[in-house]
């Protein structure tokens, strides 16, 4: 595994394109499910320096904070609560240009202004959320969108085999 990410630049479509090689080669080998959340949390946010990039794994009936890069979140989330309970009960990807006007978003930090957050689906079950903020109104599109939903299909394929 190589311990710097090649330099990435240009447009966040095109950074995404390069980005997405890098933690394929990052996961390669690696089988413990936090060590390979912690990088792919780390890359995301290095490349997009995003206020907060982590994750949120289901267990013990709620959404309880994994491996993330930024200022310290909730801990415990409950599957009908915040924009991370959206995505988890309706299997969708959830875009927020405004969190202010999402109906029950939980503010763990003040300068979040939007958000978006991927769920990780496999045998049909939600297995984790991937949860990014932004201290940018309106700044994740559906770029961002395909780019970490690709991601995502990292995640889901290679989940079953992580300890
Ligand atoms: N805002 C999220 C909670 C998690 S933090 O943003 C890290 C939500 O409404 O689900």
């Amino acid at each position: 595994m190589a311990e710097d990410l090649v330099k990435i630049e240009g447009t966040r479509a095109e950074k995404y394109t390069s980005l997405y090689p890098q933690i394929q080669s990052l996961l390669a080998g690696e089988t413990d499910k936090y060590a390979n959340l912690a990088n792919i949390a780390a890359a995301v946010h290095e490349v997009f320096s995003f206020f907060w990039v982590g994750f949120y794994l289901t267990k013990e009936n709620q959404l309880v904070l994994g491996p993330f890069q930024g200022p310290v979140a909730c801990t415990r989330i409950p599957f009908h609560k915040g924009v991370c309970g959206h995505a988890y009960t309706t299997k969708e990807t959830v875009l927020v240009p405004d969190v202010e006007v999402f109906p029950g978003h939980i503010a763990c930090a003040s300068a979040s202004k939007s958000e978006i957050v991927l769920p990780a689906i496999v045998n049909d079950e939600v297995v984790l959320v991937f949860d990014l903020d932004s201290d940018q109104l309106a700044d994740f599109t559906e770029v961002d969108q395909q780019g970490l939903e690709k991601i995502i299909e990292l995640i889901e394929e290679s989940w079953t085999s992580w300890v």
